[in-house]
C-alpha cells in the first residue's frame, strides 16, 4: 500500500495518508478495509520516511502491518514495499492509501480474478465525461471515443512474479503498476470498479468521501 505521498494537490498540511477523514487518517480507513478482505494475509505500507514509526504505532490497533519507508515517486514506494513481501506470497495487490474507501469486496474480486488465472487485474469504470484531445494552446483537436476508455483504480492485482518482473524492467515512470505490466507485453484485464474506490486527490474529493462515509457500505 503506497502511502508515502505528500498530498500537494490537497493543499498544505500533513502527508495525505495521515490527513483526517471523519476523524481518522485516510490510511486507517484504507488498511481497515484491506484487512477485512479474507484473501489478504499480509499488508505492507510504504510510509513517508519521517513517519515510519508513527505509522506503525497508528496502524498497530487496526491490523498487523509491516511498514517500510517510501520513495520519491509512487513507483519507488511500491518497489520498497514489494521488496519485503516474502517469496512464498503468490498474489500481490497494490492499493493506493489515497483510495481509502475501496471496499473489502473489491479486494476480493481482484484477488479472485488473479486466482482464476489472470496475471494482472485492475478495477475500472466507464468514463462519463466527454473527452477532448487538445493541443498545447488548449485548441481542440478532436473528440475521443469514450466507449473504449476506462478510468482505472486500485487495488490492482498481480501474480507476484509478474509484478516483480515488471518493476525490475521499468525504466521510465508509470502512474500505475498495470502500466508496467503492459509495457512487458502482458495481458491486463479489467473488473468492475467501485465509486467508493475514488482517489482522494483534491479537497473536493475529501468532501465527497466524507459524504460516502455516511452511506451504507457498498454491496
Ligand atoms: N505515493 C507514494 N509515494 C510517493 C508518491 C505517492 O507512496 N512518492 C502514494 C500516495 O501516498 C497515494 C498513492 O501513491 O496513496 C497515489 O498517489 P497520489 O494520489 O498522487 O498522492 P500524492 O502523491 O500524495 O498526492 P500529490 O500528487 O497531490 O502530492
Ligand atoms: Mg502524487
Amino acid at each position: 500500500m503506497p502511502a508515502a505521498g505528500a498530498g500537494v494537490r490537497l493543499g498544505p498540511g500533513a502527508p495525505k495518508a495521515l490527513r483526517l477523514l471523519g476523524g481518522e487518517p485516510l490510511l486507517v480507513h484504507a488498511v481497515r478495509r484491506a484487512a477485512a478482505a479474507p484473501s489478504v494475509r499480509m499488508i505492507v505500507v510504504a510510509a513517508p520516511p519521517a513517519d515510519v514509526d508513527a505509522v506503525h504505532a497508528l496502524l498497530a490497533p487496526v491490523a498487523p502491518v509491516t511498514v517500510v519507508a517510501g520513495g520519491a515517486e509512487r513507483q519507488d514506494s511500491v518497489a520498497a514495499a514489494l521488496a519485503v513481501v516474502p517469496d512464498d506470497v503468490g498474489i500481490v495487490l497494490v492499493h493506493d492509501a489515497a483510495r481509502c474507501l475501496a471496499p473489502a469486496e473489491l479486494f476480493e474480486q481482484v484477488a479472485a480474478t488473479v486466482r482464476d488465472g489472470a496475471g494482472a487485474v485492475i478495477p475500472a469504470l466507464p468514463v462519463t465525461d466527454t473527452i477532448k484531445e487538445v493541443d498545447p494552446g488548449e485548441r481542440v483537436l478532436g473528440t475521443v471515443d469514450r466507449s473504449v476508455l476506462r478510468a482505472v483504480q486500485t487495488p490492482q492485482g498481480f501474480s507476484a512474479p509478474l509484478l516483480r518482473a515488471a518493476h525490475a524492467a521499468a525504466a521510465d515512470s508509470h502512474t500505475d503498476d498495470a502500466g508496467m505490466v503492459e509495457k512487458l507485453g502482458h495481458r491486463v484485464v479489467c473488473v468492475p470498479g467501485s465509486d467508493f474506490a475514488l482517489k482522494i486527490t483534491r479537497p473536493i474529493d475529501l468532501a465527497v468521501a466524507t459524504h460516502l462515509l455516511t452511506l451504507p457500505p457498498p454491496a
